[in-house]
């Protein structure tokens, strides 16, 4: 990574708060986009970045930081040029499932608007590749599990998730016309320190520690492929080498491991060391019943290999929290 600059939309958030922090303490420079989404709290995305510049001060690599709307025509070009940046890793985007539903024009501006943009930008400064967050959602409620990167995901059940596939669609046309190489990468459920605080994991531990009800969403059989953030980040920096042979690839990032909801609500309670007082409600509108990623794609070209036990991931989530909240 020494000889890359590389832009990562969406630094100042979970996932690519990390991202960076990990990118320059291996020596890239890295120029990091993001208008700071009120979606949740921008403090905690001002601490992320403090995290991120810190990292940097210690490392051979170097992090700017430019707070900048994506979605607005040429915005991500203006902040881009002067960086000449050799590829792009863009993970910026309104996340969420159940936020979508009552806001689908606004996703579709952050989401594929943006996207587009970014596109467009890196192919005219000449960028060796772009990297793009998809999501696992895209493959809706898919009886067929696990899920393969063969599927044809025309059946999204939220807003949010129709939007990650339309963003596949636009990076698929968009290699197709300009050759230039593009790779989208299907998180699953990532947890892991400073998780955004809407995702169930953070706002379970939150719950149960305060000892609130925890409301659960249906019977507790519902599961997910939770991903722990250090393994989607050698993901993300494999697929990133790897683009250039590809030309246009989707990869899986996920566990291959579903935890059913209740028992991870179980295995939190455990390491909070407290009882969950949970109170059993309805599924909600746009939710999947399961996701499970196939990772024989990613495996075989990335050399993706996850590691992090579930139990070890959230011990690690639930130690950076107390962190946080002490200020130790
Ligand atoms: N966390 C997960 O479990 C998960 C799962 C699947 C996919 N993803 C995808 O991974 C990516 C990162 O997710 P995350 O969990 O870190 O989310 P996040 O919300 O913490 O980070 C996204 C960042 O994008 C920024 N952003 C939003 N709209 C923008 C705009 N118009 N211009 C500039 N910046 C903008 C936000 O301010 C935020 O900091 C997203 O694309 C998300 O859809 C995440």
């Amino acid at each position: 990574m020494q000889n890359e600059r590389i832009i990562v939309t969406g630094s100042a958030g979970f996932i690519g708060s990390h991202l960076a922090r990990s990118l320059v303490t291996r020596g890239a420079a890295i120029l990091g986009v993001d208008n700071l989404d009120p979606f949740y709290d921008p403090a905690i995305k001002r601490a992320n970045q403090a995290a991120t510049r810190d990292a940097a001060e210690a490392s051979t690599g170097s992090y700017d930081f430019a707070e900048t709307d994506i979605a607005e025509p040429g915005a991500f070009t203006a902040a881009a040029a002067q960086f000449r940046p050799t590829g792009v890793i863009h993970l910026a985007a309104k996340a969420g499932v159940r936020p979508s539903i009552e806001d689908p024009a606004g996703y579709t501006r952050a989401n594929v608007v943006a996207t587009s943009e970014v596109l467009n930008a890196a192919h005219q400064l000449g960028c060796s590749r772009v990297v793009m967050a998809s999501s696992s959602s895209v493959y809706g409620n898919s009886s067929t599990v696990p899920f393969s990167e063969n599927d044809t995901c025309v059946e999204p059940i939220s807003p949010y998730a129709a939007t990650k596939r339309a963003c596949e669609l636009l990076a698929h046309t968009h290699h197709h016309l300009t050759q230039q190489p593009v790779s989208c990468l299907r998180f699953f459920t990532v947890f892991g320190p400073r998780q955004r605080p809407d995702l169930a994991i953070a706002k379970f531990m939150r719950i149960i520690d305060t000892g609130e009800t925890l409301k659960m969403f249906g019977d507790g059989s519902t599961s997910r492929d939770y991903t722990f953030i250090d393994d989607i980040l050698t993901g993300i920096t494999a697929a990133y080498e790897r683009t250039p042979d590809f030309g246009f690839r989707i990869w899986n990032l996920g566990s291959d491991r579903p935890t059913r909801l209740d028992d991870m609500i179980n295995a939190i309670a455990e390491v909070v060391g407290k009882p969950a007082n949970i109170e059993q409600t309805g599924m909600q509108p746009g939710d999947v019943d399961r996701t499970w990623a196939d990772l024989s794609r990613a495996r075989d070209e990335l050399g993706y290999a996850p590691s992090t036990p579930f139990a070890e991931g959230l011990q690690a989530q639930w130690d950076a929290a107390k962190r946080t909240a002490t200020g130790v």
